[in-house]
């Protein structure tokens, strides 16, 4: 078993444990609790914060300490997905293996929830007693910057306005760029901040970009061939362009495994061999 593999069997329990532990301590009313926990603690890949820890590991530093900023990194990307799947967005009814969280709670409970995420997320930075004032600044100004109106809702907004553009090769990869590899990114951001590896940041920004746009071709693929069993939603984004609508599936997987080997490439360029496991971890994944 890989580094990798082990680390996420070994923190994957208790990093859900942990959140759902600070979710239930908190004085929220029990609609919101409830929906919130439901779509949080769900069989999740948890990838990003668990990416962020194994960052951490990497870099020596006594992760159990930023469980909230790993914590931080899920509730926006789950928000990202409660409102990803709104009827007015994707009018998705499956996720995680059940029911989306408008489905199951309604709509208006769905908004708020992924509402009162955000700045759930950006209360645990800056309450976190371990991360150095300066560094919060730095991770929260991040955040605000890759999951909003520059970042990932840009990318939702390329999205699901498509018809209003000229759809082209560059198109594409940028809204791949913004509405995921922001938030693939961020892990890698936030792990250099924290430990205070600053003179890697250019590189893991690099890198992430490149993991990120693989990471999407990587979801439309799934999406479309994947089994209900494994990923735990059912084929969406029919009626849209994606990589494999506009491509088709050999150019596909051809720019999927370019893109992972230009994030190997970066991998090497930082000499970190985890990176460069994590890249074909990825491309292998089908869940
Ligand atoms: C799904 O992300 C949406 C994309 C940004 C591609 P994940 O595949 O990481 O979501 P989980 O693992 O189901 O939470
Ligand atoms: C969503 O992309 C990316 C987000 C920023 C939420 P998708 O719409 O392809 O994600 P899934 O397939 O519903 O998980
Ligand atoms: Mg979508
Ligand atoms: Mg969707
Ligand atoms: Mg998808």
């Amino acid at each position: 078993m890989s580094y990798i593999d082990k680390f996420i069997e070994e923190n994957k329990e208790q990093f859900n444990y942990y959140a759902k532990s600070k979710i239930n301590k908190m004085n929220i009313p029990t609609e919101l609790k409830e929906s919130i926990l439901y779509s949080l603690i769900s069989n999740g890949k948890k990838i990003r914060p668990l990416i962020f820890l194994m960052m951490l590991d990497y870099y020596k530093i006594e992760y159990k300490k930023y469980y909230d900023i790993a914590l931080s990194l899920e509730l926006i990307h789950v928000y990202s997905l409660i409102h990803d799947d709104l009827p007015a967005m994707d009018n998705d009814n499956y996720r995680w293996g059940k029911l989306t969280n408008h489905k199951k709670f309604g709509e208006d409970v769905a908004i708020l929830s992924g509402d009162a995420m955000q700045p759930l997320a950006y209360e645990l930075i800056v309450n976190n007693d371990y991360v150095m004032c300066s560094n919060k600044l730095q991770l929260v100004d991040l955040l605000a910057r890759y999951s909003g109106s520059e970042g990932m809702v840009a990318g939702q907004i390329y999205d699901i306005k498509e018809s209003n553009y000229k759809i082209s090769s560059d198109y594409l990869k940028n809204m791949h760029k913004l509405k995921t590899g922001r938030l693939i990114t961020l892990p890698f951001l936030f792990s250099a901040i924290v430990s205070d590896n600053l003179c890697d940041l250019k590189l893991l920004k690099r890198f992430g970009e490149e993991l990120g746009i693989a990471y999407q071709i990587k979801d439309d693929i799934l999406d479309y061939y994947g089994e209900f069993k494994k990923i735990g939603k059912l084929p969406s984004d029919e009626k849209k362009i994606t990589y494999l609508s506009f491509y088709g599936i050999e150019n596909c997987q051809k720019m999927l495994i370019e893109h992972t080997n230009e994030a190997k490439r970066i991998s090497k360029k930082l000499n970190n061999n985890f990176l460069y496991q994590l890249s074909e971890i990825l491309l292998k994944r089908n869940s």
